[in-house]
């Protein structure tokens, strides 16, 4: 039997940030993950590059059936706490856009900070361990692994959601809280593309196969303006994504393809300025030429705008103002980003993440019904939770 102060379980973001921070207090902390190398996501992340956090990090930007949850953890470790650590490696580091902040060089660099911080603390991390049994005796737990037995005090869960299963996802982490008396909300993907079965539409998507353009995408009382992307499977790009956290099976989607304009306003002013002009090259103007051919073959019939009346202008209005479309589903955990549901967290301490059920049982990051945005939050989140932990572990 080996035993230890503090058993993780999951050698991802959370699991990886809470092992040093517990070490740092002199703990002994023991990292068990079945995968054959650590943090696989932090390298998969940002395209590559890891969107470690987000400048505007807050309460917000996350889902979750209690959203004021994860406002302790967030405001006691903020984005600057995680910058300082950064800054400390000497990791070079952009804003892209709307605060999110990605290494210039490669995910690697974030992962090989986090795995320096074990080495210098003290970290025993063991991968390629399988858990077989977790059983809670004499105050604190036992674990059964294909390294053999150990025994903890304190026994952190920091497996994640369920989305890449290729990348070592699995639902372990729920079903641990299950086995403790915990609830575990209904899980699905999130920040995930729409599929599509409306051949016609399909059909659209594909020959679009690669356009991206500003939108604004709004579902259940949510909207955001971002790009969208046409693929052969449907629509993705961030503004899919993030709307996809809002969708359930059968909701209506909402998207505006003329952001910030009046469609009709607009259809109607050109049809005063420029009569003569064909509808196709008028919305050749404002999306790519191709994209305004095809609208013109699947959607409209292209004539002299003035050949239009005004019922027909409001049809083409609100095609491109309020295109209104149920998508078929969506790509599911094979492509998705987060997992939204997990751990209900109103059976967890926001303080320390402890179980309220089983005491020295800690829940931290994505295994928990906490889901940021896309941009940087669900790292944040990671680290964030598992600082809280590592304090009390
Ligand atoms: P994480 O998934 O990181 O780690 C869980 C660990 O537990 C894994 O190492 C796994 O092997 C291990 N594990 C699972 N089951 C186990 C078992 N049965 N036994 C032992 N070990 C087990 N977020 C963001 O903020 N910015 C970004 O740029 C991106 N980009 C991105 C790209 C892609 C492709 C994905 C899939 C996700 C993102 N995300 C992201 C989301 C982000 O990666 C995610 O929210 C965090 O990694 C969650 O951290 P955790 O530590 O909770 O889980």
């Amino acid at each position: 039997m080996q035993g230890t102060d503090v058993i993780i379980i999951g050698a991802g973001a959370a699991g990886l940030m809470c092992a040093f921070n517990a070490a740092r207090r002199g703990r002994r902390v023991t990292l068990l993950d079945h995968a054959n190398k650590p943090g696989k996501k932090i390298l998969m992340s940002g395209g590559g590059r890891c969107n470690f956090t987000n400048l505007y990090t807050e309460p917000g930007n996350f889902l979750s059936h209690n959203p004021h949850f994860c406002k302790s953890a967030l405001a006691r470790y903020t984005q600057r706490d995680f910058l300082e650590l950064v800054g400390k490696h000497g990791v070079p580091w952009h804003e892209k856009k709307l605060g999110q902040l990605f290494c210039d060089n490669k995910s690697s660099d974030i992962l090989d900070m986090l795995l320096a911080e074990c080495d210098v603390s003290g970290v025993d991390l063991r991968l390629e361990t399988r858990i077989d049994s977790i059983e809670a005796e004499n105050g604190g737990y036992r674990l059964r692994t294909s390294a053999g037995p150990f025994a903890c005090g304190s026994l952190v869960i920091a497996t994640g959601g369920l989305s890449i299963p290729t990348l070592g996802a699995t639902g372990l982490g729920h079903q641990v809280a299950r086995q403790f008396g915990h609830n575990v909300w209904p899980t699905r993907a999130g920040l995930v593309p729409f599929t599509l079965t409306d051949p016609q539409l399909k059909a659209l998507c594909g020959e679009l196969s690669g356009t991206s353009l500003d939108c604004l995408a709004q579902c259940n009382g949510q909207s955001f303006r971002e790009n969208l992307l046409f693929t052969h499977r449907g629509l993705s790009g961030p503004a899919m994504l993030q709307i996809s956290s809002y969708w359930n099976p059968g909701d209506t989607l909402e998207i505006d393809l003329l952001p910030g304009r009046d469609a009709l306003q607009w259809l109607q002013q050109q049809q005063v300025e420029h009569p003569a002009i064909e509808l196709k090259t008028l919305l050749a103007e404002v999306f790519t030429r191709k994209m305004a051919g095809l609208l013109c073959e699947y959607w409209f019939e292209s004539r002299p705008l003035k050949q239009y009346n005004l019922p027909q202008l409001r049809d083409i209005a609100q095609r491109l103002g309020a295109w209104r479309l149920i998508p078929a589903g969506t790509e599911g955990y094979r492509t998705a980003e987060v997992t939204l549901g997990g751990v209900d967290t109103r059976e967890v301490s926001s303080k320390t993440m402890e179980s309220q059920k089983s005491p020295g049982l800690y829940f931290i990051g994505e295994v928990l019904d906490v889901s940021g945005h896309l941009g940087g939050f669900n790292f944040q989140w990671a680290w964030a939770s598992a600082h809280a932990a590592a304090q009390h572990v």
